[in-house]
């Protein structure tokens, strides 16, 4: 028994399965907060020996305000997870974060509402706050982008994530407002998982895809196909840049 803690990755859109992956087992783990979104995908990556979670299920079939992220991050905790790394499917609204391309976001705003968003809320003995300055953690980051860079595909280094309830799209001038407020992508994925990671005490960072440009920013409406191909080349880049990552990441 290998009591080094684990690194998961929570694909997302697109990710539902890890090429590379050699699987070793499936586990499927009760929680006091229900279901995960799936089994976890016991492998090794780069032999490393990694944990998968589809975030919106082997099929794709839950949308991403009915994730039960309390689950699947109990679960990953409780299976020894110390590092997760999440990836998440994003409109992009910042100028040079095109279609296709990678980023490492530093920062979020959390617009999505009627969540389960805290382990913290019943049987306490007292109120629990956690620090959530930096969202990210630092170093987890910092292997994220060193990945990117040794495999070529470059990420770019920091953005707001601006975290809406979706699954609609927003408009434009939804898009407009999440500007005006700081953010540089928006998605539906990244609260409350990164704050319930927090609150774990699991190492937590994101390698966002950007699947199209937000809500009025580049052509007229926004189509599922133009997703779908943008994402198909964006998750090749992410296989790379988890390849390479997967050997800088310490444990
Ligand atoms: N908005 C919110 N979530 C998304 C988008 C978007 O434009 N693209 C992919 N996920």
């Amino acid at each position: 028994m290998n009591d080094t803690p684990l690194l998961a990755i929570i694909g997302g859109t697109g990710l539902t399965t890890l090429k590379g992956l050699e699987l070793t087992r499936r586990e499927a783990v009760n929680t006091p907060f229900g279901e995960p979104s799936g089994p976890l995908v016991h492998g090794l990556l780069a032999d490393r020996r990694v944990v998968f979670l589809a975030r919106h299920g082997y099929g794709s079939t839950i949308p991403p305000h009915r994730v039960n992220y309390r689950a699947n991050l109990w679960a990953l905790h409780h299976c020894g997870v110390g590092n997760v790394v999440a990836v998440n499917a994003v409109g992009g609204i910042r100028g040079d974060l095109a279609p296709g391309g990678l980023v490492i976001p530093d920062q979020i705003i959390d617009y999505t509402f009627s969540r389960k968003h805290t382990f913290f809320e019943e049987g306490l003995n007292h109120v629990v706050h956690v620090d959530f300055t930096h969202p990210y953690c630092a170093t987890l980051r910092q292997a994220l982008l060193a990945g990117g860079r040794a495999g070529g595909v470059e990420a770019a280094d920091g953005a707001t994530y601006g975290a809406t309830q979706g699954p609609r799209l927003e408009t434009a001038a939804e898009v407009d407002r999440l500007e005006r407020d700081g953010c540089d992508v928006v998605g539906m994925t990244g609260m409350p998982e990164a704050g319930l990671a927090r609150e774990l005490g699991l190492c937590y960072a994101s390698c966002n895809v950007v699947a199209n440009a937000a809500a009025g920013r580049d052509g007229d409406t926004i189509t599922m196909a133009e997703i779908e191909e943008n994402l198909n080349r964006g998750m090749e880049r992410v296989r790379t840049l988890l390849e390479y990552t997967i050997p800088l990441i310490e444990t």
